[in-house]
């Protein structure tokens, strides 16, 4: 049975467009876990987090792990806040494995200027919140078997680490 690939780790280190990109390479199923929640509920993350709260996005995260657990042949980009709830990771270790990806402070800032689906990143100084979320989350995302730094790495160079290691 063909394992699962979760890309865990923080916004703007490239979980979705990369993880497109490898499903295609592997011939896998490509699941983004916004997009899939987004289906599910009929709202926007955005939405989600203003009208619900966080906390039932983050139930939403959980049925999700819950759902894909069960399933194979998948590429799974998670949300940046997935692997916060240890449950998510054992649901997704059962057949998956763990990949996190990681970049430097300077880059994700340059990267996560689009706040689309991050209400987390909306409101007060862009620099303060990356930093201060980062520092929280320290150690969270390394429950994964390899990391790829996608700071460094090229596009190109991000996919063929990580297929390699698969
Ligand atoms: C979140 C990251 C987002 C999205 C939501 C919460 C987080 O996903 O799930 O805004 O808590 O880090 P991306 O990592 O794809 O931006």
């Amino acid at each position: 049975m063909k394992k699962n690939i979760v890309l865990i780790g923080f916004m703007g280190t490239g979980k979705s467009s990369l993880g497109r990109q490898l499903a295609r390479r592997l011939g896998y199923r490509f699941v983004d876990t916004d997009s899939a929640i987004e289906e599910v509920t009929g709202k926007t993350v955005e939405q989600i987090f203003r009208r619900d709260g966080e906390i039932r996005f983050r139930s939403e995260e959980n049925l999700l792990a819950q759902k894909l657990a069960g399933q194979s042949g998948l590429v799974i980009a998670t949300g940046g806040g997935m692997v916060l709830n240890q449950e998510n990771v054992e649901l997704l270790k059962q057949n998956g494995v763990l990949i996190k990806l990681w970049a430097e402070p300077e880059v994700l800032l340059q990267r996560v200027k689009s706040k689309k689906r991050r209400p987390l990143l909306r409101r007060g100084d862009l620099r303060e919140n990356v930093l201060r979320l980062l520092q929280e989350r320290d150690g969270y995302y390394d429950v994964a078997e390899f990391t790829v730094d996608t700071g460094k790495l090229s596009f190109g160079e991000a996919i063929n680490e990580m297929y390699r290691y698969i």
